[in-house]
């Protein structure tokens, strides 16, 4: 049976996810409808979410081994540059799809296969390291400031937790929508690099001098309190993510008082990854890239996201 180079799960393991990672040959993808298609992959990006199936939220052991990763960039079978849209219908998922690596294998491999409607040509302009950032985390937070949280009727924006892979997208896309943006983080060497990208800065949970009308929301538990109160009467808190936790303590007084929406919401549709490819080709905004990694040395771009260090994407080039 002929085989590619992969990064997979082989087992699950909550306390020490690096130790679950598998690097080494899996059968070359299947096509499991005619519409299929295999792409190659030039590069891809690492997501939380990989460290999440490490981890085993999401997958069953019945599931394993899994190739892991969402983002991919990389040529089609007619030698067409593409950006991979990640999200495939999956019957049987009581969502109705799910995202690669979950049911199907990912895109930390030589080779993915993906229906062929999943595939979005590559804008003039980005690169495919630039791409491979965009199909999971950019598109995710997309679609929090744009469809979930009417960023057009907003002023302000907050974004907790500046670091991550979301949050640095977020901070970018509501600058360059001409958003008043504040962004939280614990650490003062991020806080300088996302001050650097127009933010204004602040401590994690330190009051604002403003309340904001969209919130951007990944930690979770440890951040939940304070993105509550800074938020303006009617304003958005949008959740994609509780990196911190899932179980936040929430005031429904001040919900109802202030008349919040919460809102949760999950990657986004190959429409608004259209609208968010133009946009970064058109307005110059690219993504914030962390370090590009050569995929023989994936063990260590899988180390630096566990590290909590990063400070953006991280890239991974599959030619090297
Ligand atoms: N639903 C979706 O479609 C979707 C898509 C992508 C990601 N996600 C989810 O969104 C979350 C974010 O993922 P990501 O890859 O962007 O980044 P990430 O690596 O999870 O990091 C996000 C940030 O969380 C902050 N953080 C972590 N633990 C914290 C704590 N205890 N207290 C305060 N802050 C803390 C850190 O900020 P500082 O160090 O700056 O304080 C870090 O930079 C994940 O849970 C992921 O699963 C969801």
């Amino acid at each position: 049976m002929p085989t590619m180079r992969a990064a997979f799960a082989t087992r699950f393991d909550d306390a020490n996810p690096l130790a679950a990672l598998a690097v080494g040959e899996r059968p070359e993808p299947a096509h499991p409808a005619d519409d299929w298609v295999t792409v190659q992959v030039r590069a891809s990006s690492l997501n939380h979410h990989d460290l999440w199936s490490l981890r085993g939220v999401g997958l069953t052991e019945a599931q394993l081994p899994m190739i892991l990763g969402c983002d991919a960039a990389g040529v089609d079978p007619e030698g067409n540059e593409v950006v991979v849209y990640p999200v495939v219908p999956t019957p049987g998922d009581p969502r109705g799809m799910s995202i690669l690596s979950e049911h199907f294998p990912g895109t930390l491999a030589e080779r993915v296969a993906v229906p062929r409607a999943n595939l979005v040509p590559l804008p003039e302009g980005l690169t495919l390291t630039d791409a491979a950032c965009l199909p999971t985390a950019w598109l995710t937070a997309w679609r929090m400031l744009t469809t979930k949280g009417r960023v057009d009727e907003a002023e302000a924006v907050l974004v907790q937790g500046a670091g991550g892979g979301v949050a640095t997208a977020a901070v970018a896309l509501a600058v360059a929508m001409g958003k008043r943006v504040y962004a939280t983080s614990r650490d003062a060497g991020k806080r300088e690099r996302i001050a650097a990208l127009g933010a204004t800065a602040v401590e994690s949970g330190a009051r604002l001098p403003e309340r904001v009308d969209v919130v951007i929301e990944t930690v979770g538990a440890a951040t939940f309190d304070h993105s509550m109160k800074s938020a303006a009467p009617g304003a958005r808190i949008v959740v994609s993510g509780a990196t911190s936790g899932h179980e936040p303590k929430v005031n429904l007084r001040r919900v109802f008082a202030m008349q919040l929406e919460i809102v949760g919401t999950s990657m986004g549709t190959p429409g608004e990854l259209y609208d968010l490819l133009a946009f970064c080709a058109d307005r110059q905004v690219r993504p914030v890239v962390d370090s590009v990694v050569p995929f023989s040395k994936v063990e260590e771009a899988f180390a630096r996201l566990h590290g909590g260090e990063v400070f953006g994407k991280i890239v991974v080039d599959h030619t090297a």
